[in-house]
């Protein structure tokens, strides 16, 4: 690995005063992340969350999805129960994610357990989904195989004649499969890349899953890099 590409992490870190409980952060950086990427071209897709679980052998499995769910209760998703991260979740209880954000030099992890957001939450974000994106959700049953491209696009276009996008019938139903999962933290770290690799980390613990903003629940410690 002779011609790596080194960067340098030129952030400003995490300097003084940090807030007793992670909620104010999380909010902070997800929002700068969100402002950034609306001006800035090195900064694509800042709601991309990598999704970790645990298989029932006990392998890990990470996944990309978008954060679309945020609050003091956890960051969350919406996925599919088809999909190979619901049966995990549903055999383990646990997940892990991480935001991160190269070119701001800051990352989010999260660890903790799993829990499936409330029906009229994810129904309200499925209420504001694009027709092609619901009609998508209906053709597939995620992480199961199909045999070929076309079979997938044949299941778009049954679902499109059944939910068509002009008329009365435009009102998509969500699929039965449609889910949304949140991680009820039990650790929340922050990292900002400083020069010389030499980055801030500081790690939230709390010995229950607890509310972001519970300063009651959270020990704070500074780790080294
Ligand atoms: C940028 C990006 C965003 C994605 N967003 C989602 C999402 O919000 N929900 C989802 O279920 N899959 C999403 N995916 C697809 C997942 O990465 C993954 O392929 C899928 O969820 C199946 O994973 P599983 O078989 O481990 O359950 C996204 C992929 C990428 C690259």
């Amino acid at each position: 690995m002779e011609d790596v590409q080194r960067y340098d992490y030129a952030g400003t870190g995490l300097e003084g005063e940090v807030p007793s409980a992670p909620w104010e952060l999380v909010d902070a950086w997800v929002s700068e992340a969100r402002a950034a990427a609306r001006t800035r071209e090195d900064l694509y897709e800042p709601s991309a969350m990598a999704v970790a679980t645990v298989d029932a052998e006990g392998v890990p499995n990470v996944r990309t999805v978008l954060l679309r769910f945020l609050d003091a209760r956890g960051p969350g998703y919406v996925s599919s129960r088809h999909s190979a991260k619901a049966a995990e979740i549903g055999a383990t209880g646990v997940m892990a994610a991480t935001l991160t954000w190269s070119p701001l030099f800051r990352a989010i992890r999260f660890r903790g357990r799993a829990q499936e957001i409330e029906p009229q939450i994810v129904q309200a974000y499925w209420d504001n989904r694009p027709w092609g994106s619901k009609i998508s959700a209906w053709a597939s049953q995620q992480s199961h195989p199909v045999a070929s491209r076309g079979e997938l696009e044949a299941a778009a276009e049954r679902f499109a004649q059944q939910y068509p996008e002009e008329g009365r019938e435009s009102a998509v139903p969500a699929p039965p499969d449609w889910v949304g999962y949140r991680i009820r933290c039990t650790e929340v770290e922050f990292w900002a890349g400083r020069p010389d690799r030499l980055h801030d980390r500081i790690r939230y613990r709390a010995a229950e899953p607890a509310l972001l903003d519970d300063a009651r629940a959270w020990e704070r410690v500074r780790l080294q890099p």
